[in-house]
């Protein structure tokens, strides 16, 4: 191998090579370039082999002109087989451009999660704090420490999912209740939204379901202002201002005096009737005292509003149960609606 021919046999191969790389039009062909010219079997591997048979000056020269055809070889190919993937180029081979693309679809927000985000937003503009409790419950924070101990009949009022050691499935959000006047002194201004359990099951009755708990404990909380913080809420919420709200006695053991609240509805038929959405109270002293607030000076309001009969009401919806069969042409009615 002389100098000459060497430089010969190189320029014909550079020569080649660039002509050859550049006609590719596909990933496949440039690889067999790859081969052709830099694979074991080629003229340029193949010289560098012969480079031993060399001595001194000419082995260097010969070496250094082998290893620089090989970088240029190697960077035609590398810059050919980036332009190749780059995706113009790439889509003339594999993408027939003419064919309609696949629909995908996008998920909504569960009807159930706007009209408990909507009413989280009123509270909240309220100056109500958001806090949340766990779903797996023990007997202390979801009954006793709420003045219903073990054999009080009201317990009765909760078909509660019973799990091992004394955990439960919470049968109300009034346990959050509990919880927040463990950590915190008041003045205590909150709301605690979230899924609680009862083996209940009808058309206004299902397994699970929401509840939006709220607390205000401070000095001088009085039973008015409970009802005007739950007629703003509801007036706001319905965005009507002539809402007819009643206020019906009842008992919860652990409020004193207790309400229940029922909203005027106009049925599909022009029928009208009430529906409860709510109860509430003045929290019971005996709750207060179990937490350490001392109930001679401070006093509060408490309420656990039902998502669900909210949602039933704000869209005309007679059977709750649809919201959870997840049945999409249900769901899918609320999916562009800005309830
Ligand atoms: N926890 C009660 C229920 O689930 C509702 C309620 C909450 C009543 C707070 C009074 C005060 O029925």
């Amino acid at each position: 191998m002389s100098g000459d021919s060497l430089k010969n046999d190189l320029t014909k191969v550079l020569n080649e090579a660039t002509e050859l790389v550049q006609k590719t039009g596909n990933l496949s062909d440039l690889e067999k370039l790859r081969v052709k010219f830099l694979g074991k079997k080629s003229l340029l591997i193949q010289l560098m082999k012969s480079l031993s048979n060399l001595k001194g000056d000419e082995k260097i020269s010969a070496g250094k002109e082998l290893n620089n055809a090989k970088k240029i070889i190697n960077d035609l190919l590398i810059d050919k087989k980036l332009s190749l993937t780059d995706s113009k180029n790439n889509l003339k081979d594999d993408f027939d451009l003419s064919m309609p693309g696949k629909p995908s679809s996008i998920g909504s927000i569960h009807p159930i999660t706007k009209i408990m985000n909507q009413a989280i937003d009123i509270m909240e503009s309220l100056k109500f704090e958001c806090v949340e409790g766990p779903e797996i419950e023990d007997d202390f924070h979801n009954f006793t420490a709420l003045n219903i101990p073990d054999s009080h009949p009201a317990r009765a009022m909760h078909d509660t999912f019973y799990l091992e050691n004394n955990f439960l499935l919470r049968t109300h959000t009034s346990s959050v209740q509990v919880r927040v006047m463990d950590q915190k002194d008041p003045p205590i201004r909150i709301i605690a939204p979230g899924k609680v359990y009862r083996k209940d099951s009808d058309i206004t009755h299902t397994p699970m379901f929401h509840q939006i708990e709220g607390l205000y404990i401070d000095k001088e909380v009085s039973f008015s202002n409970l009802k005007s913080i739950i007629n703003i809420f509801l007036k706001t919420f319905f965005e009507e201002d002539d809402l007819k709200i009643r206020f019906r006695p009842s008992y919860f053991p652990f409020t004193e005096p207790s309400a229940e609240v029922d909203i005027e509805y106009i049925d599909n038929n022009g029928n009208k009737g009430w529906l409860e959405v709510l109860g509430c109270g003045m929290v019971h002293p005996n709750v207060l005292d179990i937490a350490n607030i001392d109930s001679k000076i401070y006093s509060g309001y408490a309420f656990g509003l039902g998502v669900e009969r909210l949602a039933m009401l704000k869209l005309g919806i007679t059977d709750l149960r649809l919201f959870y069969e997840n049945d999409l042409r249900f769901l899918r009615q609320f999916q562009r609606t800005e309830i």
